[in-house]
């Protein structure tokens, strides 16, 4: 059975969650916090949504913030989602990158998956990359980030069931993984160039470890977000691409309203967001 929040607690519960993750829960999505957090304050023998929200504030620290964060997260993701982002990413944007570093002196390729979930967007990123032998010349680096802990450490594991492979096409699931059982192992090359970290979209400190990113991969967090914390997070994007980076949001995410910071460009039908 369900445990009932009153609607003033609902507030309260609410303004917390965006303040630390910048994920907005409208009012009528009452029950989104009654699923997923009911049965953790069973578990955890809290007196009631307000006990365990005292509990977050003031109590637990980071622990139990961290489990939140683990419960109140989507991390709906498959490799090759979006397919048509990676077409353009292997051809034109790789030329692209490859020749503007070429000519600003820079030996490496930078590019940040920055909600990355179970690492299914990074490690299509990786093998997207070494799929074009060329850049053999250039150091390679993928970061992976989520404020969730539970997803990055399943992402570390580079074990993966069938729903995650469906859209991976066959000569890439021959090349880069193992079958055994219906799980699929990543193999050691793709795993060992993603390098996963926890970052919070909304905390300064935490991106500030990154810059100079030749390609940013955004997709399917904004929406989460209100206007207010979409602007925050991507600011924060802006500020940790190199001058004309590259940023992908996802195909049903706009930056209408957020940003005139970057230039629409458009290759093949595909809008990348490149910073001015
Ligand atoms: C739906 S998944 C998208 C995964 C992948 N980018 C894709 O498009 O397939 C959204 C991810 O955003 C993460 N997320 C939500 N709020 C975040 C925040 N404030 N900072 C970092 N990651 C966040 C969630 O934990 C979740 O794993």
């Amino acid at each position: 059975m369900t445990l009932p929040i009153t609607d003033e607690v609902f507030k309260q519960f609410r303004d917390f969650i965006y303040e630390k993750s910048g994920i907005f829960i409208p009012d009528n999505k009452k029950y989104f916090l009654e699923n997923r957090l009911g049965r953790r304050i069973q578990e955890k023998n809290f007196k009631g949504y307000e006990d365990y929200l005292y509990n977050l504030k003031y109590d637990a620290g980071k622990n139990e913030l961290a489990k939140l964060y683990d419960l109140i997260t989507t991390n709906e993701t498959f490799f090759f989602r979006e397919p048509q982002h990676f077409d353009v990413l292997k051809g034109e944007l790789l030329n692209r990158v490859i020749s503007e570093n070429t000519k600003a002196g820079r030996r490496d390729i930078k590019i940040w998956s920055a909600a990355s979930s179970t690492g299914e967007e990074p490690c299509t990123i990786a093998m997207v990359l070494l799929e074009r032998p060329e850049l053999n010349m250039f150091r390679k680096e993928i970061y992976a980030s989520d404020i969730s802990e539970s997803v990055l450490e399943s992402a570390k594991t580079g074990i993966y069931g069938s729903y995650s492979i469906r859209n991976v096409p066959d000569e890439y699931l021959k090349r880069y993984f193992a079958n055994t059982n219906q799980q699929y192992t990543l193999s050691n090359n793709v795993k060992s160039m993603v390098k996963y970290m926890k970052i919070n979209l909304m905390e300064d400190r935490d991106i500030k470890a990154l810059r100079g990113l030749d390609v940013i991969f955004c997709r399917n967090v904004l929406i989460y977000f209100d206007d207010k914390a979409k602007q925050k997070a991507v600011s924060q994007l802006y500020d940790a691409l190199r001058p004309n980076g590259y940023l992908f949001i996802g195909t049903s995410e706009s930056l209408h309203n957020v940003t005139r910071a970057f230039r629409p460009v458009v290759i093949n039908k595909v809008i990348i967001y490149q910073k001015i």
